[in-house]
């Protein structure tokens, strides 16, 4: 009986595997400092996003595999917490303060206008890669409230336009006339 040349699909199928390559060296140390540690999901997961910017797919499988947590577990844990990015963040961070002072100060319609504005919704980021849009539970200047937070400046007694008036400063930052 002559021998079977291999399968050229086995060869597809090894290279599918999205687990089959170690992770890369900076997720592996990230890994390591915390292998054993029941309680670290978090951390790790927070030092992971302040490394790469955001929580890709392929890192959490190998936290996964790596330190024997459910994939289930991980995307609830990350998923509750809105610190969190699934995807590359954009160049600017725009926050929204949802916490109850702001909310009774209307910060749903600078969201909705911010969202109307930027064509995307919360936690997206606008195609050409400029802003994520997020919300946030409460900044701790609640005296201001409606607080918005562009990248890391805090506005305060905010209204709709002057959120996208703040927005549109960082683009006549970037590109002066
Ligand atoms: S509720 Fe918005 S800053 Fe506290």
């Amino acid at each position: 009986m002559t021998p079977q040349a291999p399968s050229p699909l086995r060869k597809y199928a090894y290279q599918a595997d999205p687990l089959a390559e170690p992770p890369p060296l900076e997720l592996a140390a990230i890994l390591d400092r915390h292998r054993g540690e029941a309680d670290a999901l978090i951390t790790v997961l927070a030092e992971i996003q302040l490394h790469y910017g955001f929580l890709a797919r392929q890192q959490l499988q190998y936290v996964a595999r790596e330190l024997g947590f459910p994939l289930a577990r991980i995307y609830g844990v990350s998923t509750f917490y809105n610190l969190f990015l699934f995807d590359p963040p954009g160049k600017h961070k725009v926050r929204v303060c949802r916490g109850t002072a702001c909310h009774v100060n209307h910060s749903d319609a600078i969201l909705s206008f911010l969202e109307d504005r930027l064509a995307i919704g919360v936690d997206e980021t606008t195609p050409d890669g400029r802003v994520t849009l997020q919300t946030v539970a409460c900044m701790g200047a609640c005296s201001l409230a409606p607080v918005v937070v562009v990248d890391e400046e805090t506005h305060g007694r905010m209204t709709p336009e002057a959120a996208w008036d703040a927005i549109d400063a960082l683009h006549d930052e970037e590109e002066p006339a």
